[in-house]
């Protein structure tokens, strides 16, 4: 990912290992910093996926292969590494994903970095496969951050934007400000700024407001776990987007690598939802906004039946939901999904 510090572009990958450390982009200080967190063991790799220090599926994956990894170098108790690091957000697949796949690779740190490598290149066929729905003056609308930032580099939902941008289309994204955590007013918007993409933030209860003036051409957000029959879990608000999407006959996808999908999982009742603290809800930014003596109700996701997906675009492909066992097969013969 492009990254100016101090007016100078440089790169830099929002998850990384260096010297027996796992380094972080820590996404609770952008946009005000670019701080880097430093996770020495299990306890701080754990700590930092469920205070989203790092957040977005295929990073918090990539975390957990590179923590285990160091876990295993460190000669910690694996079984106690393993249980502390999949307790710590339930919703994303790309987690258990990830911890399977090091189980099987005996942990190590070739393996993690073969597991990072996998999640770059298959975000980066994700954009190619998305840029070709993506018009020359396309309006898209996100939410939440599905960026470099939730991958390690590329982005699933922004990689298509990524992609259409350096090929000089002149696209604009609307990104929902993502309440309570605000990932697209403080991270999405970040990531469009480092790429020179033109957007505007808007609140999330205006999407209906431009849906229905005809100013968006197409919806692209991110998953979180998707299903056998395609309904799917992304982060909360996303199913109103895509209801809002239906009504006004415009294209809503969804963009995911295979470490995302979970066909043990008939559809979408059987994902689990992470509740996350009142206070993300009571608070913005730390100051209570909400009454004394409210409280509030915070789910971090929500399921979006399938019916309301135009298509999945994958590193394998695009697929309409019917065809959602075509992406079951190729995972099937891919060697790295396979496992
Ligand atoms: O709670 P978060 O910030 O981890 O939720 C992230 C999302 O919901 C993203 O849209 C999703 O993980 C896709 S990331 C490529």
């Amino acid at each position: 990912m492009k990254v100016i510090v101090d007016g100078t572009a440089k790169t830099m990958l929002a998850v990384w290992f260096e010297n027996g450390i796992v380094k972080l982009i820590d996404q609770r200080k952008i946009p005000e910093k670019l701080e880097i967190f430093d996770a020495r063991n299990s306890d701080d790799v754990a700590y930092a996926i469920r205070d989203m220090v790092v957040r977005g599926a295929p990073a918090i994956g990539v975390t957990a292969a590179y923590g285990l990894a160091m876990a295993y170098n460190n000669k910690e108790n694996m079984g106690e590494a393993v249980e502390k690091i999949r307790k710590t957000r339930p919703t994303a697949h790309d987690l258990f994903k990830a911890i399977h796949y090091m189980e099987e690779n005996g942990f190590s740190l070739d393996a993690a970095n073969r597991y990072s490598q996998e999640m770059i290149n298959r975000s980066r066929k994700i954009g190619e496969y998305g840029n070709t729905l993506i018009p020359e003056k396309g309006r898209i609308l996100t939410h939440c951050n599905a960026g470099a930032l939730a991958v390690v580099d590329w982005g699933t939902a922004l990689a298509p934007m990524r992609i259409a941008n350096n090929e000089g289309k002149k696209i604009f994204v609307y990104v929902d400000e993502t309440r309570p955590r605000l990932q697209g007013a403080r991270l999405t918007a970040w990531e469009l700024v480092q790429e020179g993409i033109d957007h505007a933030v808007i609140a999330d209860n205006a999407a209906g407001f431009f849906m229905g003036k005809g100013d968006v051409d197409l919806v692209i957000v991110g998953a979180d776990r998707i299903a056998a029959n395609g309904d799917f879990a992304n982060k909360i608000g996303t199913y109103e987007k895509a209801v809002l999407a239906r009504e006004n006959g415009i294209p809503f996808y969804v963009a995911a690598p295979g470490s995302t999908f979970d066909f043990t999982i008939p559809n979408g009742t059987g994902i689990p939802i992470e509740e996350r603290s009142q206070e993300e809800v009571l608070n913005v930014e730390k100051i209570r906004i909400a009454s004394g003596g409210s409280r509030a109700l915070n789910p971090a996701f929500d399921v979006t039946p399938f019916k309301y997906v135009a298509a999945f675009i994958t590193e394998y492909g695009i697929f309409t939901p019917s065809k959602i066992g075509s992406i079951r097969k190729m995972m099937d013969q891919d060697l790295f999904m396979r496992v």
